[in-house]
């Protein structure tokens, strides 16, 4: 019997709550399953920040990286800088350990109100993970003066880009419409993003069975929203697809239920599984969290450990809860993170 060996890292507001629910989730099903879930709990956070002046201990990234993968809620708090807090503690994760790939599903699940009138939606979103808008580079002088400078530059790789469009092609080519839509910004920003395109039109090369088509990040919110049926995959840079994200969420019902993947798919090192949302202090210790998002990325951490049959199980407990609509009132119930959680098991 396989045993998995699980980081959990809550780190700040609803993520302590959501966490905990998830892990009960996923204790519930591998107790009937043929493999077991073992969770280490980690206090990284924003008040451990405020009491030591650190996010992750010293050798912190060492002693995570014996975990098979990292079960993750959020990070940011009203009394630190939103830039320290996930410089601190996320992106040292995702950049320390090389998880490039950040996979981003939406669907509208059962019984769920969407809110376009058209919500045939059934995307998965890959995000460049490690560099792009978000590479770090730059920096601010002349601080506080009339003169002051700050730049925040852009960073595309040949190798950092030409993996994650080879990617995004191996995950289109395993879904029913092997269709892959290459979002950029290639007319304004002229050296990064060309770089981008033309590194994606190589490596299509070696997918000639997948469809591509070139959108503009502008233009794909416009089709998000009124031809949603026409995107299957996507791919797109840090930035934009931490905002395609976003929209992607909403218009499938709630920020509340999307989930992500970290990977590095090489498994060099372990891979992140997170809610896409943030700590959402405005209903923290309320118990009134959506908790579907963590159930549905503990799926996806199950089926990159191996356990696809458990993930599916998990999808239909999820699927048989939301259609009966056991909903916290990000999704228009009255339900609390609780109920969601106990009808969730009650499924299993
Ligand atoms: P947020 O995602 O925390 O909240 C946005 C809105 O969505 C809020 O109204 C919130 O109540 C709602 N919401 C989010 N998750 C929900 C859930 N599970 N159930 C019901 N409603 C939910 O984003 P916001 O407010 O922009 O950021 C709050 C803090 O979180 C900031 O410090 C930010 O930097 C951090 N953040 C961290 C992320 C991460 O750790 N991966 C991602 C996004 C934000
Ligand atoms: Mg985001």
């Amino acid at each position: 019997m396989n045993t998995y060996r699980i980081a959990a890292i809550p780190g700040d507001g609803i993520g302590n709550e959501v966490i905990p629910a998830g892990i009960e989730v996923l204790q519930k099903l591998s107790s009937s399953g043929n493999y077991a879930m073992e969770f280490t709990h980690f206090d990284w956070s924003s008040k451990r920040y405020l009491d030591t002046g650190r996010y992750i201990p010293e050798g912190g990234l060492d002693k995570l990286r014996q975990f098979d993968a990292i079960f993750f809620g959020a990070v940011g708090a009203p009394d630190v800088p939103d830039h320290v807090s996930l410089w601190g503690l996320r992106l040292p994760i995702c950049q320390g350990f090389d998880q490039y790939a950040n996979v981003r599903p939406s669907r509208v699940l059962p019984g769920v109100e969407a809110p376009l009138r058209n919500s045939d939606i059934d995307w998965v979103i890959v995000r460049e993970n490690t560099e792009g808008e978000y590479s770090g580079s730059g920096g601010r002088v002349h601080q506080g003066l009339p003169e002051e400078i700050a730049t925040e530059t852009s960073v595309f790789t040949r190798k950092g880009v030409e993996r994650v469009h080879r990617f995004a092609f191996e995950l289109a080519r395993k879904r029913r419409r092997r269709h892959l839509t290459l979002v950029t910004k290639s007319n304004a920003q002229r050296h990064g993003m060309v770089l981008w395109d033309e590194v994606f039109y190589e490596v299509a090369k070696d997918f000639r069975d997948v469809k591509t088509e070139r959108i503009l990040v502008d233009a794909v919110t416009t089709r998000m929203v009124l031809k949603p049926g026409s995107l299957d995959t996507v791919v797109a840079s840090n930035l934009h697809a931490d905002i395609l994200s976003d929209l992607a969420a909403a218009l499938s019902g709630s920020l509340g239920i999307a989930p992500t993947a970290n990977l590095n798919p090489e498994r060099k090192f372990p891979s992140m599984f997170e809610p896409i949302h943030g700590s959402a202090f405005d209903i923290t210790g309320k118990g009134v969290a959506n908790p579907i998002a963590t159930f549905w990325t503990g799926a996806m951490m199950l089926e990159h450990l191996g356990e696809a049959k458990a993930a599916a199980r998990l999808m239909t407990a999820i699927e048989a809860v939301t259609a009966k609509k056991i909903f916290t009132p990000d999704l228009g119930g009255t339900a609390r993170t609780r109920d969601v959680t106990q009808a969730v098991i009650a499924a299993l």
